[in-house]
């Protein structure tokens, strides 16, 4: 599979190192300016250039991961190269599949993901939702293709995208608050600040593979930990005491209200293409 990464930026890194990382190799991006190009170039082994419309004459999968402000004018530069044999997966947040395929035309299946950084390394969360032109062979192609680096959920109604964003693509930020924050608990008392964040990034993974192998509520998972009159109990309390769960509830209803404002001032045409 020919995999073009349009916009090899962040996320676009984070997915082509993922991918690399997985084996799929023939892999290509651009980028807007000749000197990320180049750096992109060296720090991936892959062919960049800044010529999208050559990128995407041999590529099956198009990944476009530009702002979503650059969207209207990538995706008019690229429009007249782009075939029905070829699948367009967008990242862009608070862009609809509609929006995208009423620039490209006719005919090309267009499919919106929202992947996380965390794919750099196999651990991703990506979540698709299929436009109206996008078959099954198309979703199962570009299924298989996030497969490679991590976890990939549907989503059928595209609304739900906005609170996608704000859990899943933002979500690894709040952890790394939450990881700094318990790594710092872990020097305040005394311990090495390198093995402090070991401990706590551990903590948060073994804690996370833990909810997703059982299945089980996070609820039981917690309380299996905490033995009464015990010291996990204490911690919580004090966790309680702060309000670290409404503020982590609170985070997502903020992040997802700011997605929801982006798409509609997308909408009304308050971003101009760059
Ligand atoms: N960051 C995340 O965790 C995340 C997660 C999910 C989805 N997303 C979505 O992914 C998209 C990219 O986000 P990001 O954080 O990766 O942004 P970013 O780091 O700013 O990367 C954007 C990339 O697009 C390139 N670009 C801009 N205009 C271009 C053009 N005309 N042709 C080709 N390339 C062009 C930039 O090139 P230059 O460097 O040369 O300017 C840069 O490489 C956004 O739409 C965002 O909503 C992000």
């Amino acid at each position: 599979m020919r995999v073009g990464i349009i916009g090899i930026g962040t996320v676009g890194q984070a997915l082509a190192r993922g991918f690399l990382r997985a084996g799929v190799e023939d892999l290509a991006g651009t980028t807007a300016h000749p000197a990320s190009a180049e750096r992109a170039r060296r720090a991936l082994g892959i062919p960049v250039s800044t010529d999208n419309r050559a990128l995407v004459c041999d590529r099956d999968i198009l990944i476009l991961a530009v702002k979503p402000s650059a969207v209207a004018g990538v995706v008019g530069e690229i429009a007249p190269r782009v075939t029905p044999h070829q699948t367009l997966v967008t990242l862009a947040a608070a862009t609809p599949t509609a929006r995208v395929e009423g620039l490209l035309g006719s005919g090309v299946p267009v499919i919106r993901a929202m992947p996380n950084t965390p794919c750099a390394v196999g651990a991703g969360m990506t979540v698709l939702c299929p436009g109206r032109s996008a078959g099954p062979d198309q979703l199962s192609a570009v299924q298989a293709l996030f497969a490679t680096v991590g976890r990939v959920a549907l989503v059928e109604d595209e609304d739900l995208m906005s609170v996608v964003t704000a859990l899943s693509g933002s979500g690894p930020a709040y952890t790394f608050i939450i990881l700094e924050a318990l790594s710092e608990g872990g020097v305040k008392m005394g311990l090495p600040r390198a093995l402090a964040t070991e401990l706590a990034a551990q903590a948060l993974l073994g804690g996370a593979a833990l909810a997703l192998e059982s299945g089980q509520h996070p609820a039981l998972l917690k309380a299996d930990v905490t033995t009464p009159a015990g010291v996990t109990i204490d911690g919580l309390l004090a966790l309680e005491e702060g309000g670290v769960r409404v503020s982590l509830i609170k985070a997502v209803m903020a992040a997802t209200e700011r997605s929801a404002q982006l798409a509609s001032l997308l909408d009304r045409d308050a971003f101009r293409p760059t």
